[in-house]
């Protein structure tokens, strides 16, 4: 797995990987007959799930970008809080968390210093943790209650893509198992949200067909300074994991914003020397969901009229939004909890092009490291 074989770049190779390491990470824990998740690993007792009052997860850079999306996931499937806090601003903030509370630690490398102390700083408060990683064994993963690996094969590139979405199923695959450990969820619809986790690692190879797109609009932008990336609810997570993607491998600034706070002060910024992609995607079966997709119309015309340039991911076949925005990716059709898997593809392929356009080390970008072991 740690080989490039035909790629150019190990980024490159592990943005292709993700089908392969969303198929291994979730089948194993999937029963359709019997409409269950087996989610043994875990390691907490189903009278203790019952019993939990909130969940805190605890991470930083792209795996807390996870923790948003799995924040949204759990509180709709299982109606519980939960916190997302970076790992190095949880020691300042005096958490009052204890018993009937889990510390989930999102970490890929699971040697991340602050997750690490996080960790340390959870437990001394006689909170349960769990553990999801990507490296067996990991430190955090031994020092945890219980551990959800995610099975994304190593990842080389110092851009985090293919654990990334395998965080994004494990969360996922957790959410449904706490519904149905905790009676949110019937069986009908557990079955339903396990059949469609199980068709999404075939809609990722669909959306992979996109990269000659991303590496024209990469060949169009690569001389910007900055872009905004902007995503509703759980689109906004994967706004601010395709800003990080393109700060991190090609050096440009970019911000991840929640799309409904651009009147709040970043309009300003927005004008033809400044690109905005935005997430507007739309599951017609989602009502909320409709109703943010036809603000996100709303933005996309008003980010014009101010000479904006706008990239938008988009549903395949939604002629809207390709009407309105200068450029469009599409991704195939997907409920909104596990819509982030297929739209984050996309803006990890503009990243990893763009920094190719401007010829740099897109696998060890400058001043950065894979595991973060000092705090
Ligand atoms: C992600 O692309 C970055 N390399 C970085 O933000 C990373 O996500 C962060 O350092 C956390 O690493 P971990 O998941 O191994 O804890």
């Amino acid at each position: 797995m740690s080989d490039k074989g035909k790629f150019p770049h190990y980024m490159l190779k592990e943005i292709f990987d993700q089908p392969q390491g969303l198929r291994d990470t979730i089948a194993p824990r999937v029963s359709l007959e019997s409409a269950r998740v087996c989610l043994d690993e875990v390691r907490i007792s189903e009278e203790e799930l019952r019993c939990l009052r909130r969940i805190n997860i605890v991470a930083s850079g792209t795996s807390r970008h996870a923790g948003m999306a799995g924040q949204y996931m759990i509180q709709e499937l299982v109606n519980l809080p939960v916190d997302v806090d970076y790992s190095s601003e949880f020691e300042y903030r005096n958490l009052l968390i204890g018993r009937g509370e889990l510390t989930m630690l999102i970490t890929q490398s699971g040697e991340t210093a602050d997750t690490s102390a996080a960790q340390r700083e959870a437990k001394a408060k006689g909170s349960r943790t769990v553990a999801i990683s990507n490296v067996i064994d990991s430190t955090i993963a031994r020092e945890a209650d219980g551990v959800l690996y995610t099975y994304a094969g190593t990842e080389i590139s110092i851009a985090s893509t293919k654990a990334f979405t395998a965080q994004l199923a494990v969360l996922y695959l957790f959410a449904v198992y706490l519904g149905q450990v905790r009676g949110t969820l019937r069986k009908d619809r557990v079955r339903s949200h396990l059949q469609e986790l199980l068709e999404i690692p075939g809609k990722v190879e669909i959306v992979l067909q996109s990269a000659p797109a991303c590496r024209r609009l990469a060949e169009i932008y690569h001389t910007m300074q900055d872009f905004l990336f902007l995503g509703r609810a759980i689109h906004y997570p994967v706004a601010m994991d395709g800003a990080l993607k393109l700060k991190e491998v090609s050096y440009i600034h970019a911000e991840g914003y929640p799309t409904g706070e651009t009147k709040h002060g970043p309009n300003a910024l927005i004008d033809e020397s400044l690109p905005v992609v935005i997430i507007a995607t739309c599951d017609p079966e989602d009502q909320a969901a409709v109703l943010r997709y036809e603000k996100n119309l709303a933005s996309i015309k008003s980010f014009k009229q101010q000479s904006g340039r706008v990239i938008a991911v988009a549903t395949a076949g939604d002629e809207q939004v390709a009407s309105l925005a200068d450029h469009t990716i599409f991704v195939p059709p997907a409920s909104e909890l596990l819509s982030p898997i297929l739209e984050i593809v996309p803006l990890q392929l503009f990243a990893y092009y763009m920094a190719v356009e401007k010829g740099l080390d897109v696998d060890r970008p400058r001043n950065l490291v894979k595991s973060v072991t000092l705090e």
